[in-house]
């Protein structure tokens, strides 16, 4: 995944938008992300992997996380959605 590649398809929060806010902010929880613009707030796909950033930047200070290709990642997405993971909201990026 890009830095520039949504990781909160639901909000449209890129990978960038959750890396700054992670060096900036420095959370204290992972949960404290839903403050970037809403990231993990919708269907809930993406918390995992919010969780994965956040702990990266905690061990190492870099932020990065071992993520799958955005298209990997909005299909896996796709089929949580389906499987009765979560609800997008309106204005979500739509599954495929
Ligand atoms: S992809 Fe982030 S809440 Fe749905």
């Amino acid at each position: 995944m890009d830095l520039d590649d949504e990781l909160c398809l639901c909000f449209h929060v890129t990978k960038r938008k959750v890396v700054n806010y992670l060096r900036i902010e420095r959370p204290r929880s992972a949960s404290q992300l839903s403050d970037c613009h809403g990231a993990g707030t919708g269907c809930g796909w993406c918390r995992n992997y919010l969780k994965k950033l956040f702990e990266a930047s905690r061990a190492a200070n870099t932020g990065e996380a071992d993520l799958p290709t955005a298209a990997d990642y909005a299909q896996q997405r796709a089929s949580y959605i389906r499987s009765g993971g979560g609800t997008p909201p309106a204005g979500a990026t739509p599954i495929e």
